[in-house]
C-alpha cells in the first residue's frame, strides 16, 4: 500500500498543467490524461456528499489515474487486438508506474493510480484488495473508468450507447460484473446515471 510518509508531499493545486510540466505532452497521445473521466469522478464525489471544491480537487485528480501509461512499451498500449497473457502483465505495470511517479506530487492522484483496478469484490490488481480495503478514491475511480470505457471509441472496439453502459454495469456482460464495483457507488450510479451521461457528452 501507498508509502504514506513520502506520498503526504502534496504540491497545491498539483493537476494537469504541472503533469504536462513534468511528464510532457505525451499525455494526451496515449492516454494518460483523461479529462472525462475526471469530470465523471467529480460529478461522483458530489453525488457521494463532498463540496463543490473537494468534487473539483478529487476530479483533477482522477484525470490522471493512467498516467502510468507512460511507461508502457507502446506497441502494447496501442497493439490493435487482443494482448496475450504477456503483453497484460506488462499493461497492468501500468498501475504502479503511475503511483511510483505521482505519490511524490500528489497523495490523493497517487492513490488512484495504484488502486484504480481493484474490484470491490477482490479479483482486482495491483493487491487484490477487497471492499474497503480499496481506498475510496480508487472505487470511484474504478466505476468511473468502466463507463468512460464503455463509452469512449477505442482502436479495438466501438464506442456504445449511454443506455447500453448502464446495463452492463448494472447487469454485467462476459467481462464485467456489478460486485466489481463498490454497492453504494453504484446505488448512486443508478439513481443518477443521467448525471453521468451529462458529464460523459459535455
Ligand atoms: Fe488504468
Amino acid at each position: 500500500m501507498p508509502d504514506t510518509a513520502i506520498a503526504e508531499l502534496d504540491v497545491p493545486g498539483f493537476g494537469m498543467s504541472q503533469a504536462v510540466a513534468l511528464f510532457g505532452e505525451d499525455l494526451h497521445k496515449v492516454g494518460a490524461y483523461n479529462f472525462k473521466v475526471g469530470d465523471l469522478v467529480g460529478t461522483l464525489c458530489r453525488l457521494y456528499g463532498f463540496g463543490w471544491e473537494e468534487a473539483e480537487r478529487w476530479g483533477e485528480a482522477a484525470s490522471l489515474h493512467d498516467l502510468g501509461k507512460l511507461w508502457i512499451p507502446r506497441d502494447v498500449l496501442l497493439k490493435r487486438g487482443s494482448l496475450d497473457e504477456d503483453e497484460w502483465r506488462i499493461m497492468r505495470g501500468h498501475a504502479v508506474f503511475g503511483y511510483a511517479r505521482l505519490r511524490h506530487f500528489c497523495r490523493l492522484a497517487a492513490e488512484m493510480a495504484l488502486s484504480h483496478h481493484e474490484n470491490f469484490d477482490g479479483t482486482g490488481y495491483p493487491h487484490a484488495l477487497a471492499g474497503e480495503e480499496v481506498p475510496l478514491s480508487g472505487r470511484m475511480v474504478r466505476l468511473c473508468d468502466v463507463y468512460d470505457a464503455l463509452r469512449a471509441a477505442r482502436s479495438y472496439k466501438m464506442a456504445i450507447t449511454h443506455e447500453e453502459a448502464v446495463e452492463i454495469i448494472l447487469q454485467g456482460d462476459e467481462r464485467i460484473r456489478p460486485e466489481m464495483f463498490d454497492p453504494e457507488l453504484l446505488c448512486l450510479f443508478a439513481l443518477h446515471h443521467r448525471e453521468f451521461e451529462a458529464a460523459f457528452d459535455r
